[in-house]
C-alpha cells in the first residue's frame, strides 16, 4: 500500500479529510449494518437533536505504525465502554462494543495510506461520535441517531511538541457537581471554548479547572487529565467524579507501577499543594503526555523544578514507556494492543 504524499513531520493537530469514514444509523430502535462511505458531508434535519439541544457524544483514539511495520490501535474497547457511559447519560442508544471495535478496524484499514509511518512523530487520530439526527422541538431525546468514525492524521496537540507548557488556573468551571464532567459530551467542550480562546489570548496553553463544588482542588484541563510527580518520585493524579476517566491516565498508572516501579496515588489534590510537586504533565490521547513547566494562579507563578526547557525525568520515563507500548517497542499488557494489519 502506497502512503499518501503528506509531510508527516509537519502535521499539527488539525482535520484533514481522509478517504473513508464509517457510518451507521439508528432508526426504529435498531442500528443498521453500517458501511464505509466516501462523502465527508452530512445532511440532517434543521431541527435535529444535535443542533437544538447538543445531543452528541464523542471519543478519541489513535492508530500507530509500529517499528516492524504493523498498524495497531490502543485499547479501543475502553473507548467503546466510555462511549456507552456517555450515551446512557444523554439518553442515546449504545453502539455495541464488538461492533465499535470492528468499525475502528474497518476505518483504519480503509485509510491505511493515511496512517503516518513509524518515527514520523505523527499518528492517525480516530474520532468516533454519535448525534441525535431527527427533529425534536420540545426538550426530549431524538428518536434517530447516527454513529460515525472519521479519522485524520495528526501531529502534536500542543504547538512546540514536547516543550513544557504554561497553564493557568481557570476562573470558570468546566463541569458542575453531579453534572456531565465525567462523560465525553460535546457540550463540555462548547462551554470551554470561550475560556480556551481567552487563555490563548492571555499567553497560556491551557486552563486547569478546579473542582466546581469548592474550587480548592485540581481537576483537569479542557482536553486532558493531569499527573503530578512528587519530589520522591510518586505519581499523583486527581480523583474526582467530575473529571473525564482518561484512558491514557488509567493506563499510565498501571505503567508507572508495573513497568517503572513507581508508587501511584489517585487522590484529591489541593490547589494549595501544587508548589510542592517536582513535575507535572497533561495526559490524554491527543496530548499523550505534555509536560507543564509553569502553572499561573492569578499572577502567582508556580514553576515546576523540572523547568521550561524539557520534560522532567519521571515524566519522560512514563512517556517513553507508554509510547513504547503503543508503538510496539515494548511488550504490552494483555489486550492493550489491537492489531489492525
Ligand atoms: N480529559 C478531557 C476533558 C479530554 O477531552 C480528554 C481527551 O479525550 C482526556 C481527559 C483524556 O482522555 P483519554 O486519555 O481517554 O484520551
Ligand atoms: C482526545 O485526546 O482524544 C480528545 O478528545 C481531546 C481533545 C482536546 C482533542
Amino acid at each position: 500500500m502506497e502512503k499518501k504524499d503528506i509531510n508527516w513531520g509537519e502535521l499539527g493537530f488539525a482535520y484533514m479529510p481522509t478517504d473513508y469514514r464509517f457510518v451507521s444509523n439508528w432508526k426504529n430502535g435498531a442500528w443498521d449494518d453500517g458501511a464505509l462511505i466516501t462523502d465527508p458531508n452530512i445532511v440532517i434535519s434543521e431541527c435535529a437533536g444535535v443542533l437544538q439541544y447538543a445531543q452528541t457524544v464523542f471519543e478519541g483514539l489513535k492508530a500507530y505504525t509500529t517499528e516492524d511495520g504493523r498498524i495497531v490501535c490502543f485499547r479501543p474497547d475502553l473507548n467503546a465502554d466510555r462511549l456507552e457511559a456517555s450515551c446512557k447519560r444523554l439518553q442515546m442508544p449504545v453502539f455495541p462494543k464488538d461492533r465499535f471495535v470492528e468499525a475502528v478496524r474497518e476505518v483504519v484499514k480503509a485509510n491505511a495510506a493515511f496512517v503516518p509511518p513509524f518515527g514520523s512523530g505523527a499518528t492517525l487520530y480516530l474520532r468516533p461520535y454519535m448525534f441525535g439526527s431527527d427533529a425534536v422541538i420540545g426538550v426530549k431525546p431524538a428518536t434517530e441517531y447516527q454513529f460515525r468514525i472519521l479519522c485524520t492524521p495528526v501531529g502534536p496537540y500542543f504547538k512546540g511538541g514536547v516543550k513544557p507548557l504554561t497553564v493557568r488556573i481557570s476562573d470558570l468551571d468546566r463541569a458542575a457537581p453531579r453534572g456531565t464532567g465525567n462523560i465525553k459530551a460535546g457540550l463540555n467542550y462548547a462551554m470551554s471554548l470561550y475560556n480556551i480562546v481567552d487563555a490563548h489570548n492571555c499567553g497560556f496553553d491551557e486552563n486547569i479547572y478546579l473542582d466546581p463544588g469548592t474550587r480548592t482542588k485540581i481537576e483537569e484541563t479542557g482536553g486532558a487529565n493531569i499527573i503530578f510527580i512528587t519530589k520522591d518520585n510518586k505519581v499523583v493524579t486527581p480523583k474526582s467524579d467530575s473529571i473525564l476517566p482518561s484512558i491514557t491516565r488509567r493506563s499510565l498508572l498501571q505503567v508507572a507501577q508495573e513497568y517503572c516501579g513507581l508508587e501511584v496515588e489517585e487522590r484529591e489534590v489541593e490547589l494549595a499543594e501544587i508548589g510542592e510537586f517536582a513535575e507535572c504533565g497533561l495526559c490524554g490521547t491527543a496530548a499523550v503526555i505534555s509536560p507543564v513547566g509553569k502553572i499561573v494562579d492569578h499572577g502567582k507563578e508556580i514553576c515546576m523544578p523540572a523547568g521550561m526547557t524539557e520534560m522532567g525525568p519521571v515524566t519522560k520515563k512514563l512517556y517513553d514507556t507508554l509510547t513504547g507500548i503503543q508503538m510496539g517497542r515494548l511488550p504490552a499488557p494483555e489486550g492493550w494492543i489491537v492489531e489492525i494489519m
